[in-house]
């Protein structure tokens, strides 16, 4: 069922905790893929009811970035959801989250801000404010909802992280279950902006899953150390890759490592063909 007010999933919520019902929550932007799929799948198997949210957050977005050409595909997600068994598809417009003007700045909207820490590296340094957007939104959402559980991808570690981080500082009565990474056969990571490749672009973007699954290699071949494995990059980036960041940090906590150990998760983010992709991979799986 697509519901596109507060109100009414809120009602819908109210029915199903008198219920005893179990609510799982699995916060999207919409044009799912089978990474997404693995997500919800999830939920389903382990709750008694499912909401997926398909809202593409104006505020998670920096100022030149792709909130206009942003892939939406409502009709189909709906279509995927309902056969696959999802409750209710939850999908506002910008105005019922946020009001008529959507806010572009902290002036006039109450934000969480996560701790500097974990926002001033990887995708933090180049997007900044773009975790505060995101925080923000899967609050309002946890409060929407009050789901028991809620679903995230390893896809987007630093923001699943981010995540776990505000639920444990905020106290808020919710279980986040982290999700593996989805892969074509290729090894590219599914993502929705896969959707903005070229062909071309799409085997140059292969770059990302071979990078991490070299260094995953050379690490368990006993090389340690973080320079020595940052180097190994340099065989797969040619002038057609923009590196943005090739990083080592705790996978619970993201403290950059400078020697590799079985709690390493590599962090990748890389330009292909104009369009960002971001990439990473756990040590010892
Ligand atoms: P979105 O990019 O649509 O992703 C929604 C969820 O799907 C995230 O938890 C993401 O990590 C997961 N996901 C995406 N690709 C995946 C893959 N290949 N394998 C496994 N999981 C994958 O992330 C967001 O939306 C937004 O920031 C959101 C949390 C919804 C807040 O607006």
């Amino acid at each position: 069922m697509l519901i596109k007010t507060i109100s009414e999933v809120r009602a819908q919520i109210k029915e199903w905790k008198k219920e005893g019902f179990i609510v799982g929550l699995v916060p999207t932007m919409g044009a799912l893929h089978e990474g997404h799929m693995s997500l919800i799948k999830k939920a389903l198997s382990s709750c008694d009811k499912v909401v997926v949210s398909d809202f593409v957050n104006p505020i998670q977005f920096c100022p030149g970035e792709d909130l206009d050409k942003y892939p939406r595909t409502l009709d189909e997600d709906v279509k995927l959801c309902e056969s696959n068994g999802v409750d209710i598809v939850f999908s506002p417009s910008p105005e019922e989250m946020y009001g008529n003007e959507t806010p572009k700045t902290n002036d006039f909207l109450t934000y969480v801000v996560p701790p500097f820490f974990y926002v001033n590296k990887l995708c933090g340094k180049s997007r900044v404010g773009h975790f505060d957007g995101v925080c923000t939104v899967v609050n309002k959402l946890f409060n929407i909802v009050q789901p028991d559980y809620a679903f995230f991808g390893e896809k987007d570690a630093q923001q699943l992280i981010i995540i776990k981080k505000m639920v444990k500082d905020l106290n808020i009565p919710v279980e986040i279950v982290s999700c593996p990474i989805i892969r074509e056969k290729s090894g590219l990571a599914l993502s929705s902006r896969n959707k903005y490749l070229s062909d071309e672009d799409k085997k140059e973007a292969l770059v990302l899953s071979k990078i991490l699954n070299n260094i995953k290699t050379c690490y368990q071949n006993g090389v340690t150390d973080v320079k020595s494995l940052k180097e190994t990059a340099f065989n797969y980036l040619n002038d057609k890759h923009e590196l943005e960041y090739l990083e080592f940090a705790d996978a619970d906590n993201l403290e950059e490592k400078q020697q590799a150990d079985n709690n390493t998760r590599v962090f990748i983010a890389c330009k292909v063909g104009g369009v960002r992709l971001i990439d990473n991979i756990l040590l010892n799986q």
